[in-house]
């Protein structure tokens, strides 16, 4: 076999950790239409997947903008954080999380993970709250809810905002509805390895006509019209394209196509790990209404694992590092949970292009690691 053939047969059959798929007949279509109608920059597109984003997480409000990191960003400054404000984001989440109130001046704190699940200990918030403390930032991990209850109600006891990171949970639900709806604002990301992408894209929802409209001015230099305002407050360049916007019409057509296929391949690793004693599935709540993004697993030994699944052309991702190793942060002290996800954790092949035969081709290499002598 020729170097060349040997290297063809290396793509063809490597397994990516996660596949999307963004340009579909209806994607272009909707995107030709919209260059069509010069439709490029922020105009009637964006306004159209406002909307519709809007009505799909069956709240009044959306703010479209360039990433689920400035959908942070803007959430945060139109409710007002700033210098000498504290804010507790959860040890173990995207860096974006904290690098939103960093950015805008403010202490991050962080709290460690839950034993058993990835996401924020809340019953280690009350202990973190300062009289410098002016909110607290969950976030909904794979899909997984962060008990909303109870940091709303700790919230109100001490007068808090609540900021929902949601970007790895567009259209999870609790008992109480859709994640990212159920505070003073959610946001969302429509990056490359979410649910629903757009390339680059994030938004913004809120039920709050107040948080709405300074969002939309954060969005645009503080004013409506550039050409006509009078910049009487901050704000910046934060806005969406329409071609964009168009490509993400047509994927959220696509949503519940999306979810039925996280759901199935969910489904069927859970049944296989059930038998692979190395790997645990970090579970999600399916039949609770949480939608599992990504395929989460533990393994004690993974970089031998790893290593064993990566030679047979099966690629995964491994957890990102714990913020509090994050020096610019400032936060010190032991995070026992946060740590052994970070150390133990990763993720195996998905996502909406992933087809089912290639699930089947990574459980067989896993069983395979298991029957090694
Ligand atoms: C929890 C979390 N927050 C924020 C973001 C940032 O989103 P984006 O990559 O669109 O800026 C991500 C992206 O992976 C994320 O996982």
């Amino acid at each position: 076999m020729s170097p060349l053939n040997a290297l063809e047969e290396t793509v063809v059959h490597d397994v990516p950790w996660w596949k999307t798929s963004i340009c579909g007949p209806q994607e272009i279509q909707r995107f030709l239409d919209a260059a069509a109608g010069e439709h490029i920059s922020q105009g009637p597109v964006t306004a159209e997947l406002e909307t519709r984003l809007a009505a799909a997480l069956e709240v009044p409000y959306a703010v479209a903008t360039t990433s689920g990191s400035v959908a942070l960003l803007m959430a945060l400054m139109a409710l007002g954080i700033g210098r000498d404000d504290e804010v507790i984001v959860p040890n173990r989440t995207f860096i974006a999380t904290a690098h939103a109130p960093w950015l805008l001046g403010a202490k991050v704190v962080l709290v460690d993970a839950q034993p058993e699940s990835p996401n924020m200990d809340v019953a280690q918030l009350e202990r973190l709250i300062t009289p410098r403390t002016k909110a607290i930032m969950p976030v909904h991990l794979n899909g997984r809810a962060v008990d909303m209850e109870a940091v709303r109600a700790l919230a109100t006891a001490h007068r808090l905002l609540v900021i929902e990171d949601a970007a790895q949970a567009l259209f999870s639900r609790n008992a109480r509805g859709m994640l990212g709806t159920q505070s003073d604002a959610g946001c969302f990301s429509l990056g490359v390895t979410k649910l629903l992408s757009t390339g680059q894209g994030g938004f913004v929802v809120t039920r709050r006509q107040d948080v709405y409209e300074r969002l939309r001015l954060i969005r645009n230099h503080g004013v409506d019209d550039v050409l006509t305002g009078s910049f009487q407050q901050g704000g910046f360049n934060f806005k969406f394209t329409d071609l964009l916007a168009a490509i993400g019409l047509a994927q959220l057509a696509r949503g519940s196509e999306r979810i039925a296929h996280a759901r199935r391949v969910y489904a069927r690793y859970a049944e296989a790990l059930a038998e692979l004693p190395f790997m645990r599935l970090i579970p999600v709540d399916v039949a609770g209404g949480e939608v599992p993004l990504w395929i989460e697993v533990l393994c004690p030994e993974r970089a031998t694992c790893v290593e064993f699944l990566a030679a047979r052309g099966v690629r995964t991702r491994l957890f990102l590092p714990d913020l509090h190793r994050s020096p610019h942060l400032m936060n010190r002290g032991e995070f026992p949970h946060s740590t052994r996800f970070s150390q133990q954790g990763l993720c195996l092949p998905c996502g909406p292009a992933l087809s089912l035969e290639q699930v089947e081709r990574v459980i067989d290499v896993l069983q395979r690691y298991r029957d090694r002598s």
